[in-house]
């Protein structure tokens, strides 16, 4: 073979490695070449499994599909084996003379009239043999086995280059993977406080500024309308904190008179953990010098002794009031302000966060059930309704308290809107909704039993009537009347 040919062969077969990411696909190429180039009859590349010391037909080029998958050969054995074995190449000049040679694949079997020269070399990573590349060839006195070994060896070094680069693919796919998994689960932990139930965007917001904040020893304004879940954020900050197995002492400041001396002894309860003065808003300035002196020094004087002593203690503080009024009505002292203000949480209330309610409601209703041992599992759609549409003035604490008692109200598998407190049946609260007629209310609840009626028995109408204790002829009836179509709920 001339060394111009040789040049284009092995340009050939670097362009065939590098088309594909799959090995299989790339070695067939490389096969496909070789038979054309160098008038090869047989190829094949096979692989060294480390871990069986088998050795398969990873492709083949001139032999049948059930052979290369019935082939196997142990390291040593036949030509191949004893290739992989020492890493060196075996050349033969007419395989009819080699008493080694297995032709285990038989391809050759009953073709020995036509005599046939056998290469054979490894493929090695660095010292380890990985497997080898084999050839067939028409015995031919002309062709020189030892460039033919020589040029199969450099393809071998190309192949086993290619399988490296693949193993190199592989492994960094593998660690973005594993990157991106750990990337995850740090997040799962990040937004899973396990007791604060949301997934609207601005909720994620706030678990991301607990996340950030709860570490650091700073101080936490929580701001937010009533039951929007201050109390709830403190405490997960508190509990995610490194202070989480010291002290959390609570302290209503609304409730902060009279022994103004006896509350700030709470301070000392809550050495070296963590102190949440809620409702800070409603301190009065008396308070508010005392209270600014301990944040400032952090040092007071304790109960009955003239002696100040030192505290460690990270402050948490929440109010509903708007401060800045307060300040600017004089009632609220700017500097303490500045001092409780350093990290503001502000808690959205939930008609701005509409797809909490569900989530919520649902949480509120396993929680529930579970408590009064009962086997609720879902809202009617109406039901739904009237949740999403109401306007929640008293937020996470008015959803709570509405599914606790509809809990105790029902006595079905479903909670439907009867169960739902006449503020959100009527909407005279929002506004939103007109006040219905007796008529409109009736006409409601019959369309909702009927939907309800029509699911349970998956849109049986005889069942469904019997369900609610009526005719088919009347259920029929008041079906029509509402637009319901039983074939809606097979
Ligand atoms: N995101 C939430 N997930 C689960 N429960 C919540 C959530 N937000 C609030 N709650 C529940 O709602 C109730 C009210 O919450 P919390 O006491 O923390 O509100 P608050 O903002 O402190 O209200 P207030 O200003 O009236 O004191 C509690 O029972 C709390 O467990
Ligand atoms: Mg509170």
């Amino acid at each position: 073979m001339k060394r111009i040919e040789d040049v284009t062969l092995l340009y050939e077969i670097s362009k065939n490695l590098n088309e594909h990411l799959d090995l299989k696909k790339s070695l067939y190429k490389v096969l496909d070449t070789l038979s054309i180039s160098i008038n090869m009859i047989r190829g094949t590349v096979t692989l060294l499994n480390p871990l069986t010391n088998e050795i398969t037909i990873e492709v083949a080029h001139g032999i049948s599909r059930t052979a290369v998958e019935r082939v196997k050969y142990k390291l040593g054995e036949g030509i191949t084996g004893r290739v992989i074995q020492t890493g060196h190449a075996v050349t033969i000049s007419k395989i009819s003379e080699e008493p080694h040679f297995l032709n285990r694949t038989e391809a050759r079997r009953g073709k020995l009239d036509q005599e046939i020269s056998f290469i054979c070399v490894p493929i090695k990573k660095g010292s380890q043999v990985i497997g080898a590349l084999s050839v067939d060839h028409p015995y031919d006195e002309s062709y020189s086995l030892k460039n033919g070994e020589k040029l199969l060896s450099v393809i071998a070094t190309m192949i086993a280059r290619h399988v490296i680069n693949l193993e190199i693919i592989h492994l960094e796919k593998e660690q973005l993977r594993e990157e991106n998994r750990r990337l995850r689960s740090e997040l799962e932990t990040k937004y899973s406080f396990t007791n604060i139930i949301g997934s609207s965007s601005r909720m994620r917001e706030v678990f991301q500024m607990i996340s950030q904040v709860s570490k650091s020893n700073a101080t936490v304004l929580i701001r937010g309308e009533s039951g929007t879940g201050k109390e709830l954020v403190a405490s997960s900050v508190h509990y995610n904190s490194l202070r989480a197995k010291s002290p959390f002492v609570k302290v209503n400041c609304a409730a902060f008179t009279g022994a103004i001396k006896q509350k700030l002894g709470k301070f000392e309860m809550a050495n070296k953990g963590t102190i949440f003065l809620d409702e800070i808003g409603a301190v009065g300035l008396d308070v508010q010098v005392r209270l600014l002196r301990i944040l400032q020094e952090r040092e007071f004087e304790r109960v009955g002794g003239h002696q100040t002593i030192k505290v460690d203690v990270r402050v948490i503080t929440a109010t509903n009031k708007n401060l800045e009024m307060a300040i600017d009505e004089g009632t609220f002292r700017g500097d303490l302000y500045y001092r409780l203000n350093v990290f503001p949480i502000y808690l959205p209330p939930l008609r701005e966060r509409k797809t909490d309610i569900l989530l919520l409601a649902n949480y509120f209703l396993e929680k529930y059930s579970k408590e009064n041992a009962k086997d609720i599992r879902r809202f009617s759609t109406p039901a739904i309704d009237m949740l999403m549409n109401y306007h929640w003035p008293g937020n996470v604490r008015e959803l709570e308290n509405c599914i606790e008692r509809a809990v105790l109200l029902c006595d079905a598998g479903v909670i439907h809107s009867y169960h739902l407190p006449p503020t959100l049946q009527t909407g005279t609260e929002t506004g939103t909704l007109p006040a219905m007629s007796l008529e409109e209310a009736v006409a409601n609840l019959e369309k909702e039993m009927i939907i309800d009626a029509l699911k349970n028995t998956r849109g049986n109408v005889t069942l469904a009537a019997q369900l609610v204790k009526t005719t088919v002829r009347k259920f029929a009836y008041k079906s029509q009347q509402y637009g319901i179509d039983y074939r809606n709920y097979r």
